[in-house]
């Protein structure tokens, strides 16, 4: 997704102790960041963060950290968080590539990727995030038993990252190709569910759990 450039949405960012631009130095100290020692969640590829800011507003004993590399969408979730007064997120600017670099064996309760690029091209599918390659990455700081939720409106993604979970030791506990029209409740819509669910295109789901260590 390419975004029109907006120059002064770093220096804004730059000024909110609430947007991180170098986690690695908080690794394995995170609780500190938000003072208490309640369980993180991450929410990788975050874009303009409409889910995560209501999972905040619902869950106030969970710390959440939303991720994702552009300024152009980090801005507005910066921006959401200070209008709400939303105490529990943190925001870091950094692709996710370089994650274990942030975050310490344990420190993630739960990560939630939602809508991805699905980078259709097979010579391109190692940059998808729920790759096995990044699926490796995520195990190393993802506490044992815990879960990562998927979320896309791509039946090829989708049914890939089943395959991506089988083979980097998660194990699928739930999974729907219609979210909209299942058992799960409590569904939070993010920008792009919002938009392609008003499509007609149904949405497809996938809990699974961190088998190994
Ligand atoms: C298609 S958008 C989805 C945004 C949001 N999750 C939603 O569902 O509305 C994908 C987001 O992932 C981010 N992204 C893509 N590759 C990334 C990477 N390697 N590291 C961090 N963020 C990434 C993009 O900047 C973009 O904001």
């Amino acid at each position: 997704m390419r975004l029109r450039k907006k120059p002064w949405a770093e220096p804004e960012m730059r000024q909110d102790p609430k947007v991180i631009f170098t986690p690695a130095e908080f690794k394995g100290r995170w609780n500190s960041v938000f003072k208490n020692p309640n369980p993180i969640h991450l929410e990788i590829g975050c874009g303009k963060g409409q889910f995560i800011a209501q999972k905040a507003l619902l869950n106030p004993k969970i710390n959440y950290i939303a991720l994702d590399y552009q300024n152009e969408v980090l801005i507005y979730l910066l921006r959401k968080v200070n209008e709400l007064g939303i105490e529990n997120i943190r925001i870091i600017r950094m692709r996710a590539d370089f994650l274990e670099d942030a975050f310490d064996k344990n420190e993630i309760g739960k990560i939630y990727i939602n809508f991805c690029n699905p980078w259709p091209k097979e010579r391109h599918q190692k940059r998808r995030l729920t790759h096995t390659r990044f699926l490796k990455k995520y195990s190393l700081f993802l506490k044992k038993e815990s879960f990562l939720e998927f979320k896309t409106d791509d039946a090829m993604l989708y049914e890939d990252t089943l395959n991506y979970f089988e083979d980097s030791g998660f194990s699928i506990q739930y999974k729907t190709s219609d979210l909209h029209a299942s058992d799960i409740k409590g569904n939070i819509m993010t920008e792009y569910e919002k938009k392609f669910s008003s499509i007609g295109i149904k949405i497809k789901y996938a809990c699974a759990k961190k088998a190994l260590d």
